[in-house]
């Protein structure tokens, strides 16, 4: 896993690293420690405040360089506006933005100070130092050379992750608080690490090696590999894979951390993960190919989001199934007008190799209802252009047959930034997948590209009324817009999003 700044808590008299940052509240009146690094300049910290303008705003920020006397070499004071009216995301989103400050310049090591005059929570300091981690991601692992890289005032900096100090008013607190958002996190790394993974280190038994190789008490992977795909009959699936010479694989991941009998049907998530997506036979062009190695990033968001639910040993039992194979164009594979059995013996006219991650979540659909009774069973894909056409990169396509869900995933989007906008399905839209020659074909015509590759995913729902929601996150799982919290081409989407819902309703009836 890519390297996380190491982040410890301590309390508030605590010595300073040698860079600090300042979290002050709106109107800038100075915290003690702020107060007491401003006796310690003359005044200095205040006049610079001043003299930037700066008035405490939130996620505001200004930097105090060498002043004489202090007690560290660089300051930067961090704006938190009005603590009252501060949600989660804020602190998330200020933890970025005091992280990308304290690494503007080299620093080995930095102390982040929160408090604030009228009382700090533990949670909020919690959130700020997870907020700091989310935004120290990156992925290095083939840079063989540290690369300099110029800070905005001509400095080189080699961006090592400092090691973090979060100075706060209740340290114990702060960090058990800490724990479990730093699980999520965890999961949050571990996705961006699969997606930005190219695809000649990351294949389908690679992918499966990498989960299998999680250990994390209480989470059960089991690997299934062809023998077993083609006992379970899974033609679909096995149709997309046929083509590559490496072979294709499920993960089933298993959490039974619910704690009260009423809750033990599974939350059910399903991820596509093709590793990489040529289109096949009906091949990709080539500009931009090379993104197709972020094809899987369903799949690395449920390996991510069943990671952190483990880790911070949520009341739930969960399941995250993945579909992993590879869509190359070769003597083996699928040809447009081909017709293959689903697992679900339903029958699909291929008629375009590139519709194939419908194909591979069909069957894992399928095997989740049939090995499970799912409470709901919420998929993942990087399914379709047409989405990014529709919602650009703001939003996720939401599709569902459940209001209930639906409204739970939008609330559950605002929470946490990773926002979802609702799409429309309906028997209209189901027809334009018939075909004259099998059960449906895998593309619906020029119009509607997301509805029609939704509209083909709920046929594979056994029961009809099984509460079921697709994401479409083509738009949000890679390339994404960059925020204070994420830096990275392999964004995490959807961690964070759902270990969110889990927790808001279904851990604790
Ligand atoms: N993986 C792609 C969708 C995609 C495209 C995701 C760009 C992210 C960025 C998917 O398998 C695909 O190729 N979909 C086709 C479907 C079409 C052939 C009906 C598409 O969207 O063009
Ligand atoms: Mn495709
Ligand atoms: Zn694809």
């Amino acid at each position: 896993m890519s390297v996380s700044p190491q982040i410890t808590f301590v309390p508030l008299g605590a010595p300073l690293a040698e860079t600090a940052a300042l979290m002050v509240t709106d109107g800038a009146t100075l915290p003690s420690t702020a107060e007491r690094i401003d006796r310690q300049v003359h005044g200095a910290l205040r006049r610079a405040a001043t003299a930037a303008e700066f008035t405490g705003k939130m996620r505001a920020t200004i930097e105090v360089l060498g002043t004489t006397g202090a007690e560290a070499r660089r300051f930067i004071l961090a704006g938190a506006g009005k603590t009252d009216d501060a949600k989660d995301l804020d602190w998330y989103r200020l933890g970025g933005v005091i992280y990308a400050a304290i690494t503007s310049r080299a620093t080995a090591a930095a102390s982040i100070v929160v408090e604030a005059a009228d009382g700090i929570s533990a949670e909020a300091v919690a959130t700020i130092a997870a907020g700091a981690k989310l935004r120290a991601y990156s992925f290095r692992k083939y840079l063989t050379r540290e690369h300099a890289e110029a800070n905005g005032n001509g400095a080189a900096t080699v961006r090592t992750p400092p090691r973090l100090t979060v100075h706060c008013p209740d340290p114990e607190a702060a960090e058990r608080a800490f724990t479990r958002l730093d699980a999520v996190a965890n999961g949050v790394y571990l996705a961006r690490d699969l997606v930005n993974e190219p695809a000649n280190a990351l294949g389908p038994v690679e992918f499966a090696e990498r989960l299998a190789a999680l250990d994390v008490p209480g989470l059960d992977i089991e690997v299934m590999g062809m023998k077993e795909l083609r006992e379970h009959k899974m033609g679909a699936l096995l149709a997309v894979g046929q083509g590559s010479v490496r072979e294709s694989r499920v993960v089933v991941m298993q959490w039974n951390g619910a704690k009260r009998a009423r809750n033990k049907a599974p939350v059910c998530f399903v991820g596509k993960g093709v590793c990489f997506d040529t289109g096949g036979i009906s091949m990709k062009p080539a500009a931009g190919m090379e993104d197709m190695k972020g094809d899987m990033g369903g799949a690395a968001c449920v390996a991510g989001l069943m990671l952190g639910l483990a880790k911070r040993r949520a009341s739930v039992n969960a399941v995250g199934l993945v579909g992993l194979v590879e869509n190359m164009p070769s003597g083996s594979a699928t040809r447009p007008g081909d017709i293959v059995t689903s697992m679900s013996g339903q029958t699909v006219e291929i008629l375009n190799t590139d519709a194939e991650g419908r194909l591979v979540l069909a069957d894992v659909l399928w095997l989740a209802q049939e090995r499970y009774k799912p409470r709901f069973i919420i998929d993942l894909a990087t399914l379709t252009g047409a989405i990014m056409v529709a919602l650009g990169k703001e939003n996720a396509g939401l599709f569902a047959n459940n209001d209930k869900l639906a409204k739970e995933l939008e609330e559950a989007g605002l929470a946490t930034g990773e926002k979802v906008w609702r799409m429309p399905l309906g028997p209209g839209y189901d027809k334009l997948i018939d075909s004259k020659n099998a059960d449906m074909k895998n593309i619906g015509g020029r119009f509607g590209g997301a509805i029609t590759a939704a509209q083909f995913l709920q046929r594979f729902l056994k029961d009809k009324s099984t509460p079921w929601a697709h994401l479409d996150i083509a738009a949000t799982a890679f390339d994404s817009s960059k925020n204070e919290i994420n830096q990275s081409w392999g964004s995490g989407w959807g961690v964070r999003l759902l270990d969110e819902l889990v927790a808001s309703h279904y851990e604790k009836s």
